[in-house]
Order: structure tokens, then sequence, then C-alpha cells
């Protein structure tokens, strides 16, 4: 018999209003109404944000896809084996590009199949393509939705042992209430052992930060990107913004660790909703906040994690620390079916 030729390797279904997840509408509409304002990170991925984003990582300022990249590049033979499983989830899965690197390497240990969780149905459906184009071997379930609905999915399709990826630093997109709660998703999700593997930017200098989070001159892709959330707010919710009242920026607040990504208001703003029956007004001077990048502390992260019922495992630094993969298991006996080595921790600077 034939091997199935790539097509048939690939399959994307819709989660989106999988489990207990709270309508997005219920989410926009609440965020609009937080001090300040704000909108969920997923909001802007749409085919243009998810576009802008890739550009983002190609800026000769943003060092975190390229660093993370190169931990990937340096320890995906390790860290396959590490996870020990064949049945790989990734939160925000986004391009995968870099995930490539670690499907290879696992790949190359036993059958693997991936399961991209992403807002974004056309990414899910070119990044999966792609890769079972050049992953001979590989099946791709993507599920299209919000976090929550897609591990909500996994426990209803528990198949024994799991792994759950969060790449590309985005744990640090969430609040730390929403961090806890995703924790806790995760942690419900997983099976005794399964691992976790989180990436995180490091604190660094804010001058730095600032550089990274703003576009360099000649560069719009950051500024496009904030912008596209109105757009979004727009097509989706009949909203009324126009798009030249805003200056989009991003501002390093040092007390929380965080780049605030903002749309700061030229002048008075009072724009009608309709579709979530509110009116937002934002006075001069004053911003919508478009994204939150928490910029963390070694071991407040591993606290952070272990607190949800991991145990660190291993850690891959770059060399000058800026950034860090961290692989948590999840505590418990792992039953029969759970094949993974057992428990070692370690620490390694990529030099
Ligand atoms: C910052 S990009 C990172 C993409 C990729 N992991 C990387 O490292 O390049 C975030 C991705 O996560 C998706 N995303 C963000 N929040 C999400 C959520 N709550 N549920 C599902 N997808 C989400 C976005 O659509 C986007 O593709």
């Amino acid at each position: 018999m034939t091997a199935p030729g790539p097509a048939a390797r690939v399959r994307v279904l819709p989660v989106t209003d999988g489990g207990d997840t709270v309508p997005a509408e219920t989410v926009v509409r609440d965020q609009l109404q937080d001090i300040p304002p704000r909108l969920p990170p997923w909001l802007g991925y749409d085919d243009v944000g998810s576009r802008l984003f890739e550009q983002i990582t190609e800026l000769p300022t943003y060092h975190l896809t390229r660093v993370e990249r190169g931990l990937l590049e340096r320890h995906a033979p390790e860290i396959a084996e590490l996870l020990a499983c064949g049945r790989i989830a990734e939160l925000g899965s986004g391009s995968a590009k870099k995930t490539r690197l670690l499907l290879e390497s696992c790949l190359r240990l036993r059958e693997t199949a991936y399961l991209p969780i992403d807002v974004d149905r056309d990414i899910l459906c070119s990044s999966g393509t792609a890769l079972v184009e050049e992953l001979d071997g590989l099946e791709v379930t993507g599920l299209w939705g919000r976090y929550e609905a897609g591990l909500d999915w996994l426990r209803a399709n528990a198949r024994g042992p799991l792994a759950v990826l969060l790449l590309g630093s985005g744990f640090g997109n969430a609040t730390r209430g929403e961090r806890a709660g995703l924790l806790r998703e995760i942690a419900r999700t997983l099976p005794p052992g399964g691992g976790f593997l989180v990436s995180a930017d490091l604190d660094k200098d804010g001058e730095e930060l600032r550089a990274c989070y703003n576009d360099p001159p000649g560069y719009s892709a950051f500024a496009d990107f904030r912008l596209n959330y109105l757009t979004r707010l727009n097509d989706l919710y009949g909203a009324g913004f126009v798009l030249d009242d805003f200056v989009p920026r991003a501002y390093y607040n040092a007390a929380t660790s965080t780049v605030e990504g903002v749309l700061l208001a030229r002048s008075d703003q009072e724009v009608p909703v309709p579709g979530l029956g509110i009116t937002l007004r934002i006075p001069r001077g004053e911003s919508l906040n478009v994204g939150y990048s928490v910029k963390f502390d070694e071991g407040r992260l591993v606290d952070e994690v272990e607190a949800h019922g991991f145990d660190l495992r291993a850690r891959w630094l770059d060399d000058i620390a800026r950034y860090g993969l961290f692989l948590f298991r999840r505590r418990g006996e792992p039953t029969d079916a759970f094949t993974g080595p057992a428990g070692r921790t370690g620490t390694s600077r990529t030099r």
C-alpha cells in the first residue's frame, strides 16, 4: 500500500465555540470597557494581521524570532528526545516556520502528529500544507479557534501522550490572570508526564525594548499591525474608527516589565461600535492598548508555571540570556501509555 500524499495528511477543523469558551464578542466588549481600554491579541490576526506579523519578525531590530530560531536550530534534537511524544499541539502556531525544526527532529524518533491551534484559518491551511510537503510522514490537524476551544478539543479527543508548545514568546502576550487561566487549561489537557515547551523574552534594557517594538526608519510593519486592530473592529462590529485619528506606538513600562503596544488618540474620540452595543470614548492623548509583551525574569517564569502542576525539566538560553526556551513536565505519574524517559533538569546556554 502506498503512503498517503501530502493533501491527505492535512486537515483543518473549526473549534471556534468549543467548551466553556467565552464568546469572542463578550471578550472584546469587556476589554474595550476596561480602564484603559484594550483588545485581545487574537483579534489582530486575520490574513492581513498574520502577514504583517511575519514582516515584524523580519525587522532588523526585532530579535525574538531570530534568537528563538537559533535556539531551535541548536537544540531541537534534544528537545524532541525529552518531549518523547508523537502528538504535538501548538498554541498560536502562526506560520510554524520555527516549529518545523522541532517537528523534523520528532519525526526522526517516531511517527508524529502535529495539532496547531490558531484563530487564523488561512495560516493553518498554508502552514499545514507547507509542513506536510516538507516533512515526510507528518500528519497535521489544524484546530481553528481560540486556545481554550483548541485545548477543549484536545481533551475531548485524548489519545495518550501529548505535548503542548507555546512559542514566539506568546505567553507574555497575556496578563498575569490570563496566563494563570491558560496554564490551568494546559494542565487540565496534558496527561501526567506530558511536556510543555514555552518560550519567553527575558527582561532587558528599556531602550533596547523600545527599539525592538517600534518600527525602525523606513519600515511600517508594527504601525500597520497595530492599526489593523481598528480595521478589524470596523469590519467585524461595524465600528467607525478612522485610522488616521490614532498614532501607533510602543512603550516599555519598567514597573511591570511590560512592553505595551498602543494606539494614541490624536483628538477626543467617541466611536460607536454597533456590533457590540457600545460607544468607545478615548480622550485626546489617551490610548487603546493593542498588545502586551511581558519580559520575564527566569525565576518568575519558572515559579509561575510550576505553581500550576508542572516541573521544570530543562531550559536553553542564548549566549547573552536575551531569550529562553523552557521545557516543563506535567506533574504526576505517567500512565503506561507514556513512553517518556525519567525526568531530569538541566540548563544550557548556547555559546
Ligand atoms: C505572535 S504570533 C506567533 C506565531 C508563531 N508562534 C511564531 O512564533 O512565529 C501569535 C499567533 O497566535 C495566534 N493567536 C494569538 N492568540 C490566540 C488565541 N488566544 N487563540 C488562538 N490563536 C491565537 C495568532 O493568530 C498568531 O498566529
